[in-house]
């Protein structure tokens, strides 16, 4: 049994990961989402279960092969994993925000299904909440808050602004141009940024960035006690 051979260098933390994408609605029919898998997520919560870790996941929408002995708590929209993630964040000491959470949504939702017209649709788009800037607004004594970025160009720079911005400890960039990175895929290449440090590893199974990972933010707990 995988579960028992690790060592249990996270027993008594508790962990709250965030995974998958988000689906906002346009009508009944559609809804507006990305690319996101959730394997990524799913690899952190299996590792931090596997490592004695009591593991919240919030997890989108996925067709990916859900982690055992884990609270599961299935959302479908930014407003609900908003709800779920701070109703749950209080007692975390270790907060890991994976998912791919849509930034805007459609303004007005219909009732019935949207019906085709002559010409060109425009659809208002209204942001929705930052749950990362909420939590970093908001965080607990000692609690390491970790967030992802996915960027196309200016990786380092624009994590970096989004770790000093929400008061993260950590902010895990992968650039999606990057071959073995990105979504999908079971391999990723990540760099770790803090205050202090910047860790590029290199292409790896997602699991084994999530033990990188983990690993690092305990090392980085350890330190500041
Ligand atoms: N995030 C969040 N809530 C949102 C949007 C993003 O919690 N409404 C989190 C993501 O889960 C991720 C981090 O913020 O951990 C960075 O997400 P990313 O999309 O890379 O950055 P944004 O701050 O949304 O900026 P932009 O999309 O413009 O690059
Ligand atoms: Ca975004």
């Amino acid at each position: 049994l995988k579960e028992i051979q690790y060592e249990k260098d996270l027993a008594g933390k508790r962990v709250l990961v965030t995974a998958g994408p988000t689906q906002e609605a346009i009508d009944p029919v559609r809804f507006l989402t990305n690319h996101s898998t959730g394997k990524m997520g799913y690899a952190l919560a299996t590792v931090c279960m596997r490592r004695g870790a009591d593991v919240t996941l919030v997890t989108g929408p996925t067709q990916t092969e859900k982690p055992k002995f884990v609270r599961m708590i299935p959302v479908r929209t930014a407003k609900q994993m908003f709800d779920a993630v701070t109703e749950h964040a209080g007692d975390q000491d270790i907060i890991i925000k994976a998912a791919a959470v849509a930034d805007y949504r459609p303004k007005y939702q219909s009732d019935e299904k949207v019906k085709k017209q002559d010409g060109e649709l425009a659809i208002e788009m209204e942001r929705t909440d930052d749950i990362l800037q909420y939590l970093g607004d908001h965080k607990k004594e000692g609690q390491y808050l970790c967030g992802f970025s996915m960027e196309t160009e200016q990786m380092m720079e624009n994590s970096r602004k989004k770790l000093k911005k929400k008061h993260l400890d950590m902010i895990v960039a992968n650039n999606l141009k990057v071959e073995g990175a990105g979504f999908g895929g079971d391999t990723n290449v990540v760099t770790m940024i803090t205050d202090d440090a910047e860790i590029s590893l290199g292409k790896m199974t997602k699991e084994e960035t999530a033990a990188h990972i983990i690993s690092q933010i305990l090392k980085e707990q350890e330190k500041r006690k």
